[in-house]
């Protein structure tokens, strides 16, 4: 069975989803931790309703980064962690952990990227900049957690057409609707690949 273990900042919707779909029998693994960088992230609500066990942990919190740095490693080992998966995580990764998961960490975007990815690109930044630069479709894309932010490796995207009228928080919840597919069964095909080797 594949370790999954989750980091979420904020509401948890995708950790939700992929909670839903390891019920559902859509994905085949477990989740064994959830990390946060918030003590009122509404992600620990969700972890507790599932037994999920949760680590706090806020880089702020340290004054030596390679001491939160190890601190993590230690937890993602201890938990036997075979792929880490950020859902709306707002903290950088640490090299350290970036090395030592190759190919093992994803993230998802609400953005076809390369188009609105890098450094402010976040949250609804990046759906008032589609609606700003009048594009015709947005969507979300998942792909492997790099060294260089937004740049790895596309493992799927979603395409969600802008109509004239979205206003950027439309657009964040359809593009929300399309994430909560595309997760689960990315994740599902990416383990299947690295099960492979
Ligand atoms: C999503 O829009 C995701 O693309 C981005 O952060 C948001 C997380 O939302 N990385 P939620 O916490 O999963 O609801």
């Amino acid at each position: 069975m594949n370790n999954l273990v989750v980091f979420a900042s904020g509401s948890g919707s995708n950790f939700q989803s992929i909670i839903d779909a390891i019920t559902s029998g859509q994905l085949s693994a477990r989740i064994v931790g959830l990390v946060t960088n918030k003590n009122e992230a509404y992600a620990i609500e969700r972890a507790k309703n599932n037994n999920i066990p949760v680590l706090v942990l806020n880089p702020s919190d340290f004054e030596d980064n390679s001491e939160y740095s190890e601190k993590l490693l230690q937890q993602l080992t201890d938990w036997n962690t075979d792929l880490i998966v950020l859902a709306g995580y707002l903290r950088k990764i640490p090299a350290s952990i970036i090395q030592a998961f190759d190919n093992r960490i994803l993230n998802i975007h609400p953005a076809l990227l390369p188009k609105f990815g890098g450094k402010g690109f976040y949250g609804m930044n990046v759906h008032t900049a589609v609606i700003e630069q009048q594009e015709v479709e947005t969507g979300c894309t998942v792909h492997v957690v790099t060294e260089e932010y937004d740049k790895g490796p596309i493992l799927g995207q979603s395409k969600v057409q802008v109509l004239d009228t979205d206003t950027p928080e439309d657009l964040a919840k359809r593009v929300l609707t399309e994430e909560h597919k595309l997760y689960p069964r990315v994740i599902q095909s990416h383990l299947e690949t690295l099960n492979q080797h």
